[in-house]
Order: C-alpha cells, then sequence, then structure tokens
C-alpha cells in the first residue's frame, strides 16, 4: 500500500533562516542541518513530506500567521512574547548566547574600552539581549548595533574588521569557530530553550509535533542528531 499511502501524503511547509549552521544551514545548494533532520525525522514517523522555505528570521512569525508556511523550525526560542502570537512545541534544545569576536582579538582588552560596533541577527533573542542591555540603558550609541538578515553577511563583516563583536547563540558561535578565523571570549547565560511553532490553535499539528519529539528523544534518534551535528 505505499503506493497509495504516498499518494495522499501531506506536505508541510517548513519555514526556517538556513544562516544557522549547525541547526539550518546550505552545503551542496540542498538545506541541511540538525533542524532540518529533526523535521525531516517526524515526518517519516507520520507521513508527512516537508517542502524548506528560506525566510528571513524577523518575517518567520509573519509567514505562518498568513500561513504561508504551516511550521517554524528555526531554533526558535520560546519566549514569552512569541508565544503570545504563535503555539510552541515542547522544548528540543537548549542554548545560551556567545559574544563571538577575531580570532586572536579575545584578549585585545581595547575593545572593552571603546565602544564596539556589535552585530546580532535582526529580530532574534541576540537582537534583544543588545537592545534591552547596551542601547536602552544608553551604554552603547544605537548607531553601534548593526542588525543583520543572515549571519553569512554578519560573520564577513566581524571578520572584515566592520565589527567587533557578534552576539549570538551559543552552539552556532562554537560552529563558527570550525569554519571562520573567529573565537568566542564570553558566554551571556540566558537559558533559552529551543521549540517549533505552529499557527495559533493548529493543536493537531502541534500534538504530532510534541509525540514526535518525545517518540525521538525516546529512541534515541535525537542523541544520534545531536551526536551528527555537534561532535
Ligand atoms: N534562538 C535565537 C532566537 O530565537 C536565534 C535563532 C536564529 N535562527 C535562525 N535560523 N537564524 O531568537
Amino acid at each position: 500500500f505505499s503506493f497509495v499511502f504516498s499518494a495522499f501524503s501531506v506536505t508541510y511547509v517548513v519555514g526556517t533562516e538556513a544562516s544557522f549552521p549547525p541547526f539550518e544551514y546550505v552545503e551542496g545548494g540542498k538545506f541541511v542541518g540538525f533542524d532540518i533532520d529533526l523535521i525531516k525525522e517526524i515526518g517519516k514517523i507520520y507521513g508527512f513530506d516537508v517542502e524548506i522555505r528560506d525566510i528571513s528570521f524577523d518575517s518567520l512569525i509573519p509567514s505562518l500567521m498568513t500561513g504561508n508556511i504551516d511550521i517554524i523550525v528555526a531554533g526558535m526560542t520560546i519566549t514569552e512574547e512569541r508565544e503570545r502570537v504563535v503555539d510552541f512545541t515542547i522544548p528540543y534544545f537548549s542554548a545560551d548566547q556567545s559574544i563571538m569576536v577575531r580570532k586572536g582579538e579575545g584578549t585585545n582588552l581595547t575593545v572593552l574600552f571603546k565602544k564596539p560596533k556589535i552585530g546580532v541577527q535582526t529580530g532574534t533573542t541576540g537582537d534583544l539581549w543588545v537592545t534591552e542591555n547596551l542601547i536602552d540603558t544608553g551604554y552603547l550609541p544605537k548607531a553601534n548595533l548593526i542588525r543583520y538578515d543572515t549571519f553569512n553577511f554578519a560573520v564577513r563583516d566581524l571578520v572584515n574588521k566592520n565589527l567587533d563583536a557578534l552576539i549570538l547563540d551559543n552552539p552556532v558561535a562554537q560552529r563558527f569557530t570550525k569554519t571562520d578565523p573567529v573565537e568566542i571570549v564570553g558566554i551571556i547565560k540566558t537559558n533559552e530553550n529551543y521549540g517549533m511553532a505552529v499557527a495559533p490553535g493548529n493543536k493537531d499539528l502541534l500534538n504530532m509535533l510534541n509525540e514526535g519529539i518525545t517518540k525521538l528523544q525516546e529512541s534515541g534518534k535525537m542523541d544520534e542528531l545531536i551526536e551528527k551535528y555537534f561532535k
């Protein structure tokens, strides 16, 4: 019956922002990463296909609300503010924020004494942290915060000395230290949890994703994916 099954299988449109390795990134012209594998594994359990759409991070929630995408899987932190708008699954990953600088400049204390130019991805929790703690407090002038759509451009600007530091999720910063001449000089303990998100009230889909996450945790598949992408 596999023919009948696949003929009627559902495709969910999954929104992500694919400059966030190792959660979602482009390799060989394909979307790959921990999040991509995760949603595909859940699809295998429940018999749905996924179509990945790469959207700017701050457009993900609006796209969910207008029905352009069905699910957000983007290393998105569960926050109270976002929870007022969308429905999140149970957490599937934990992270803090990192302060990332050019390699070899981690011990260069001048960066602490001058007013650094700090990069973030627009609309992320890193953006929020810098805005609340450094801009709104008056410590840094507004112009010192540079917002980027993708981390590809942000990392490039850091390496090219257009930025002094980048604030981003620690697992992603860790990954960039392996592929780019950058290093981590500090961790900001924000205690974030990642969840997938669906449109408010989409109960059946939410339940399926929650059950799927639990099943992958219980079967050891989740650990396998962690091993694959983080070791
Ligand atoms: N965890 C952070 C947040 O939710 C950053 C997520 C960025 N994700 C991405 N795919 N670019 O705000």
